[in-house]
């Protein structure tokens, strides 16, 4: 038997075969990422429904030497989730059969789901229940737990809630050697020993493939109100930052959006302009929008129309209480993704930049880009309270001095000279290993990779993403 073969053989023998696939036509579903820069072909696609078949998955793999690259939902934007790079010919472990919810557990504030879960349907379990989740972001129908505890993801509502970390109350993951590590006590005090769920989460599966996860429940709020607000510039939208935070209590979301950005949503989804005075025409490309959003148990719209009556710089106001309306401002906002990837393939970055220099930033950026790609679009929008932007380029031309990778290395350069982060909240991946040093020291990649050696010593998880592959992740292919 050829060695695939035997592969396969054995994988079906601790999966059956309807989980084992490796016909091309029913794997290639699995094999590029969302945004369509990463692809590649994997020897096979499992999809085990317990942990006790992840962990006999990964014993396989290890027997044969061949890693393997976990994925969730495949709504990554670092291109950690699929088989590209050195991670050709990978076992790509899908744990979207590991679906299960807990009954949430109200006297400890407290969910457990598997990993393969949606965000949705976690959101919408505790909602049932009468509490939230402190974790939103646009892909919440696809995105899973497991991935977005493996990521960190940031998204929305970090303002109130923090990231994904500040989260997870427990979980549970498989390492490499097959042995199951579990934390789902919920005890909130229990200092014994490193933490491993912290480490497990934002390690992007190169540490251990997570198979349970425990969130803490939020109070959901009994009222919102959504305002999407035009300022003069990104020096007065900080500003008024720093008001909003210090007088209004509700508040739970300060997204950041350009004119150009709204324009090509509404033209992306065939919407109307979010403002009567815009109609028929094009906004100002580069005027700056706060999508701003508060909560409370009473309502918050007179505090946040006393706020943004008092600041600088505001041009146009939208308001919506009704879930609706608010629904309809939030399009403007999360829309962003979908209608930049339909105008090609972007370089995809995420940066975080002190939001005392984001403006400087701003500005440095688009000149930088001008020059480097004159051809080029360039998308930007974030998450102003949390200081991080989405840097996106579409329509570069052949011609371009920097290419692709000269492109991205500039831009990130730009950010880590202001004590910026190349990767805010959507990782590393396999999209930036390259320029790790620019927000990490030796010192620091140095512990990363003995952690990630002590813990996966034959090189078994996700090859080419954080720490330069070894072992079996090396030797693919
Ligand atoms: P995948 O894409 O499948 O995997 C992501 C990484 O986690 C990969 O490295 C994978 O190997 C690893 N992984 C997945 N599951 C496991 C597991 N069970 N165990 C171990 N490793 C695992 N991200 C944000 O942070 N904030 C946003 O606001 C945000 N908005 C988005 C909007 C859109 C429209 C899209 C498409 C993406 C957005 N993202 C955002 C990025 C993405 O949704 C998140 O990174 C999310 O957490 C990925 O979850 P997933 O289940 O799709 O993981
Ligand atoms: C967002 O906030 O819109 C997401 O992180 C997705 C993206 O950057 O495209
Ligand atoms: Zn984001």
């Amino acid at each position: 038997m050829h060695g695939n073969d035997r592969l396969i053989a054995d994988l079906v023998a601790v999966l059956g075969e309807a989980h084992v696939l490796s016909d091309p036509g029913l794997t290639v579903g699995y094999e590029t990422d969302w945004t369509g820069a990463f692809t590649g072909r994997a020897a096979a696609v499992v999809r085990p429904a317990s942990t006790g078949e992840v962990a006999a998955v990964l014993r396989v793999c290890a027997a044969h030497e061949v890693p393997v690259v976990p994925q969730g939902g495949n709504t990554g934007l670092v291109g950690g989730s699929v088989p590209a790079g050195v991670a050709v010919g990978a076992v790509l472990l899908s744990l979207r059969r590991l679906t299960s919810i807990d009954p949430v557990d109200a006297a400890a504030g407290l969910v457990s789901a598997g990993a393969g879960a949606t965000l949705a349907d976690v959101q919408a379990h505790a909602r049932a229940a009468g509490h939230g989740i402190g974790v939103d972001f646009a892909a919440r129908d696809s995105a899973t737990l497991g991935g977005i505890a493996a990521t960190n993801a940031g998204g929305e509502r970090v303002l109130r809630h923090g990231m994904t970390r500040g989260q997870v109350a427990g979980l549970e993951a498989v390492l490499a050697d097959g042995a199951v590590v579990r934390r789902l006590s919920g005890l909130p005090k229990d200092n014994v020993g490193y933490d491993l769920p912290s480490l497990l989460v934002g390690s992007e599966g190169t540490l251990g493939i997570i198979t349970r996860v425990q969130l803490r429940l939020v109070a959901p709020p009994a009222a919102r109100t959504t305002a999407l607000v035009a300022m003069a510039d990104v020096a007065a939208a900080v500003e008024f930052v720093a008001v909003l935070r210090a007088t209004v209590g509700s508040l739970d979301a300060v997204e950041l959006v350009f004119g150009d950005g709204i324009d090509l949503v509404c033209a992306h989804q065939g919407l109307p302009a979010p403002f009567p005075r815009w109609a028929g025409r094009m906004s100002a490309a580069r005027t700056p929008h706060l999508l701003l959003e508060c909560a409370g148990r009473d309502d918050p719209t007179d505090e946040l129309a006393a706020a943004v009556e008092k600041a600088a710089g505001v041009s146009d106001v939208a308001v919506a209480t009704t879930a609706v309306d608010r629904d309809r401002l939030w399009t403007y906002r999360e829309g962003h993704t979908a209608a930049v990837n339909a105008a090609g393939v972007p370089v995809k970055l995420d940066v975080a930049v002190p939001l005392a220099r984001i403006a400087a930033f701003v500005d440095d950026l688009r000149e930088l880009v001008r020059v480097a790609a004159p051809a080029a679009r360039l998308h930007l929008w974030g998450h102003l309270a949390e200081a991080n932007l989405h840097v996106n380029v579409t329509g570069l031309d052949r011609d371009d001095t920097l290419g692709r990778a000269g492109l991205a290395e500039m831009i990130l350069t730009r950010a880590a000279a202001d004590g910026g982060s190349i990767g805010a909240e959507h990782g590393v991946g396999r999209a930036k290993m390259a320029w790790m040093g620019l927000s990490r020291s030796p010192a620091e990649l140095a512990a990363l990779a003995a952690v990630k050696h002590a813990l996966d010593p034959v090189g078994l998880l996700n090859p080419g993403v954080l720490i330069q592959p070894y072992g079996i992740g090396a030797r693919c292919r």
